[in-house]
């Protein structure tokens, strides 16, 4: 590595849970998704120089922000005998459900390996992106960070040890996801839910983590739609979403295999077959949001297969 040299890196947006899955389950879209510069420098630590996009409330603090906070535990764990600057471009609110805060760690993460000849595997640096995640929300959850490393679509299958599978994705399962212009925070909507769940609703949430498991490998779109149930969190966080059930009945309506909260919310995905059912429940979302006069934001794309990458310069 050289002092000096920069980098500009693109990570992409993820939907965790994707209903039955809570804290198991995610996929990485292609947009949203946050950008970075990263500079080498001489000075030990990680310096913030500015951050876009996110009106003035992530913390500036390196020892706050989830990107610094993963990069600073990537230079302690190869002893760098230097630093780095950053500039982070965020696309998306933080508190929308949309894996935010992990889309800027695994940003940051990824510029400094690159920078550093690759010097650790996507594996290694995983608990550096659960340490970030603990220090922007409060709890150390790999849905959203694993699926914005590693890119397509990733089971948690154990925490300790960690063990993280990735799941083939039938060729034409797109998503459609409404960003409706709420906050909600991932620590308040961990915090209304309940801390034991009934027996028969742990039955029915792994059968479907099963079944979604089984329709991804079979490419079978029904038995994923049939899978999208949750019992655990959506139930209690749908309060926290004005016109929730509006939008999942809409998005079924104009054709979605399913759907349900993005993460913790207020972010709702549709699972679809085919691009045009995904425009389709989108556009259906954004009218029950329009209907109450509330501000959203559509993305539609396929699952996102790649994960983090190199951007040039201009872009
Ligand atoms: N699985 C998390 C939650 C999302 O639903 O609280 C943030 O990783």
């Amino acid at each position: 590595m050289k002092i000096g040299n920069r980098i500009k890196v693109f990570a992409p947006a993820t939907v965790a849970n994707v209903a039955c899955g809570f804290d198991v389950l995610g996929f990485a879209i292609d947009k949203p998704g946050d950008e970075l510069i990263m500079e080498l420098t001489s000075e030990k630590g990680v310096v913030i120089v500015d951050i876009e996009g996110d009106g003035g409330v992530l913390p500036r603090d390196a020892k706050k922000n989830s990107a610094t906070v993963a990069i600073q535990d990537y230079l302690n764990y190869i002893n760098a005998d230097f630093g780095c600057k950053i500039w982070l471009k965020k696309m998306m609110p933080s508190g929308s459900g949309l894996g935010s805060s992990a889309a800027s760690a695994v940003a940051g993460v990824f510029a400094i390996n690159m920078l550093c000849n690759e010097q650790l595997t996507k594996e290694e640096m995983l608990p550096f992106l659960l340490n970030a995640e603990k220090a922007a929300c409060d709890a150390a959850i790999a849905d959203n960070v694993a699926a914005s490393l590693f890119g397509g679509f990733i089971l948690v299958r154990s925490y300790e040890p960690l063990d993280i599978l990735q799941i083939p994705v039938p060729e034409d399962l797109w998503c459609a996801v409404i960003n409706p212009h709420v906050i909600v925070l991932t620590k308040d909507a961990r915090e209304i839910l309940p801390k034991d769940i009934p027996l028969a609703h742990s039955l029915r949430q792994s059968a479907n983590v099963g079944g979604i498991m089984v329709g991804l490998l079979r490419g079978d779109y029904d038995l994923i739609g049939r899978s999208l149930v949750d019992y655990i969190a959506e139930p209690y966080r749908s309060k926290l979403i004005p016109g929730f059930y509006e939008m999942k009945q809409a998005a079924k309506d104009a054709g979605a295999l399913g759907g349900s909260i993005s993460g913790s919310g207020p972010s709702v995905f549709a699972l679809c077959h085919g691009k045009e059912n995904a425009y389709k429940a989108g556009d259906a979302m954004k009218q029950v949001m329009n209907s109450m006069n509330i501000g959203a934001d559509v993305y539609v794309s396929k699952v996102n297969n790649q994960g983090p990458k190199v951007l040039p310069f201009g872009e």
